[in-house]
């Protein structure tokens, strides 16, 4: 299948080239970023680079959040996330609870809107949740008090990832929009390619999404007007990488594969695998980013993920000052500078 290059929508138009508007207006919870304006984007970074440089200084503390409860409550496994959250509510001086599905009172049947009601009456201001099913977070939100960040939910969105995929981007080429950045991988399983493609969209980035058509949404692939614009799909990694500045892999989710999707892993890995000399096809010095976990020899080798091109330790480090960020802008922060801790 050739590449597909999609039309824009009027209504794409003119969300990408939206004039600046006040951020954060009334904004209670981060749950996916489609409903993000560009502007409201624009200052999660410059917060995050504010979070960046208290992160550099010798003691790591700020009482921004003092007296703040952040809980964390994860119903799926996650290191990056979780422990990243963790520790931006600790430099931001607010307390962080860590609480897991299996340690929690859901072995016991209770349900996650009680869960989440038993935490709310603790005093949690922040609930961060990732959970199996795509939608929890609303569902939750729309029935707390306390503001809700959406840690990842199914195969739906993963918000703090895309904010520091985009960050990311923006820290190391100066600029997103006219970015080029091709997403390789599994893309049907993916809450972060979603979630990447709303940010780096809104700020102007070009997005070419590449996949067997086994991975990749059937919707987008029957109505390529159902994604944000300008996204371009191709079936073929080698059609995907010329020209990219950025490339994405993404990790294959073999817990999320229902069987016949891929004829195997090593014919996988041979196709869609990003290998050096594939790296080779996009722009010289093109960075290579991957959300983690990896699967090294799967969808991207060993000497690219540690290659001096990639990119992806900084995602994780920027991961931290990202999340600062979020969890300072919902607890209604403003332009403060970040004084140390008395
Ligand atoms: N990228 C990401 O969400 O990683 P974790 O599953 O480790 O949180």
């Amino acid at each position: 299948m050739a590449a597909v290059e999609l039309r824009p929508r009027e209504s794409d138009v003119a969300r990408a080239t939206e004039a600046v508007v006040p951020a954060w207006p009334g904004r209670r919870h981060v749950l996916e970023l489609d409903d993000f304006s560009p502007a409201e984007i624009v200052q999660v970074l410059d917060t995050a680079v504010a979070m960046k440089e208290v992160l550099s200084r010798p003691i790591k503390k700020v009482p921004a959040l003092r007296g703040k409860t952040i809980v964390t409550m994860f119903y799926e496994p996650s290191t990056r996330t979780r422990v990243s959250v963790e520790v931006a509510a600790k430099v931001l001086g607010a307390d962080a609870v860590n609480v897991t599905a299996s340690g929690s009172s859901v072995t016991k049947g209770e349900s996650l809107l009680d869960t989440l009601r038993t935490l709310q009456a603790i005093g949690a201001d922040i609930v961060v949740m990732r959970h199996p099913q795509s939608g929890a977070p609303w569902v939750v939100a729309s029935r707390l008090d306390s503001a809700v960040i959406n840690g990842g939910d199914g195969w739906h969105a993963h918000p703090t990832q895309g904010l520091l995929d985009v960050f990311t981007i923006r820290e190391r080429l100066g600029r997103v929009a006219g970015v080029r950045v091709t997403i390789v991988g599994d893309v049907l399983h993916s809450r972060v390619a979603r979630s990447a493609l709303w940010g780096l969209t809104k700020l102007g980035a070009q997005v070419t999404l590449c996949a067997p058509p086994t991975l990749m949404p059937r919707d987008w692939l029957l109505d390529p007007c159902g994604l944000p614009w300008p996204v371009r799909i191709a079936e073929r990694i080698d059609d995907a990488l010329g020209d990219a500045d950025i490339v994405m892999a993404l990790r294959l989710q073999h817990e999320r594969q229902h069987g016949g999707l891929i004829p195997s892993i090593r014919e996988y890995s041979r196709l869609y695998g990003l290998t050096s000399d594939r790296l080779k096809l996009a722009r010289p010095g093109a960075l290579v980013m991957h959300p983690g976990p990896m699967n090294e020899g799967v969808e991207i080798a060993p000497d690219v993920a540690h290659g001096i091109q990639s990119v992806i330790k900084e995602q994780v480090t920027n991961g931290v000052a990202v999340r600062m960020a979020l969890l300072y802008l919902l607890s209604g922060g403003g332009a403060a500078p970040f004084e140390d801790e008395d």
